[in-house]
């Protein structure tokens, strides 16, 4: 039976029931149609793709045209998968308005169901704009990776009781200006918890712990391809990356020793054939 996407109604209700869902990231056809094939409810076209996909140290040179031009194959791969475009740095901290044209672009054009955007209580009018403008939004808070700057880099946050409380205010403040759900990333269980008790709509892990609504991985990491750095919440369920090398490794020595292509892996022609060619 053909996989069918869920609806935000829908996501909401997961969490009412006290049901949980996934979130996994995607910048291609390729991945899109393989995550399509499993029963992960929603795919993230993160900005993420900096480093995984460009090799830059931070999120921040990603731009509105490289979420655009991601998002339109992984719509294409993945059909039966909620999509969300990530809103990157500099897309949505000039205006609302400006903000409101780039959501629009990356639903219109790159054929998102949702987007996604940093920051809690500071950005909430922004979202309250978007969403009374008819785009669905994600919140993102606790480690924010495109303001990694000002947070002193990729650290966990919400450590002490001050910073715990301006995050439950953030999730607040995010779930009354009309976001769908929040992403929780680098947040102690305890406090991503809290978080999830005291909102009505989803809150999504990625190195949030065991009691939020959704948890949420990098598809890179989670498959060990992406071994550049990889972060405590990270689990592998697999280690592609070392398994790529080995085949590639393999290809190489067989067409230098001459066993690959054999036989089965050639063309070959009728016997008549050839010998008018001699
Ligand atoms: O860009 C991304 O992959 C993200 C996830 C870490 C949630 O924002």
């Amino acid at each position: 039976m053909a996989k069918v996407k869920l609806t935000i109604p829908q996501f909401k209700a997961l969490k009412a029931q006290g049901k949980k869902f996934t979130l996994v990231t995607a910048y291609d056809v390729l991945l899109a149609s393989i995550i399509d094939k499993t029963p992960i409810e929603m795919i993230l076209v993160g900005d993420s793709m900096g480093m995984v996909v460009f090799g830059y140290n931070s999120t921040v040179p990603v731009t509105m045209e490289d979420i655009i031009h991601h998002t339109k194959p992984v719509v294409h791969g993945a059909p039966g998968t909620f999509i969300v475009g990530d809103m990157p740095f500099g897309s949505y901290n000039v205006s609302v308005e400006d903000a409101i044209r780039n959501a629009n672009r990356i639903m219109k054009e790159g054929g998102a169901d949702a987007v996604k955007l940093e920051g809690g209580a500071k950005v909430a009018h922004i979202v309250k704009a978007m969403v009374d403008g008819g785009i669905p939004v994600m919140g993102h808070i606790g480690l924010t990776p495109q303001t990694a700057n000002q947070l002193g880099g990729f650290k966990v946050q919400g450590k002490d009781a001050a910073a715990a409380k301006q995050l439950i205010e953030d999730a607040k403040a995010l779930e009354e200006a009309g976001a769908f759900a929040v992403v929780l990333e680098c947040v102690p269980s305890p406090v991503a918890k809290l978080i999830t008790e005291q909102i009505a709509i989803p809150t999504m892990g990625i190195g949030g712990g065991p009691h939020c609504d959704a948890q949420v991985l990098v598809t890179q990491d989670l498959l060990g391809m992406f071994d550049r750095f990889v972060p405590k919440f990270v689990k592998q369920y697999a280690k592609l990356n070392g398994q790529m090398v080995d085949a590639l490794n393999q290809f190489y020595q067989e067409s230098m020793d001459g066993t690959f292509p054999g036989p089965e892996y050639s063309f070959g022609m009728k016997e008549e054939d050839l010998k008018q060619l001699y």
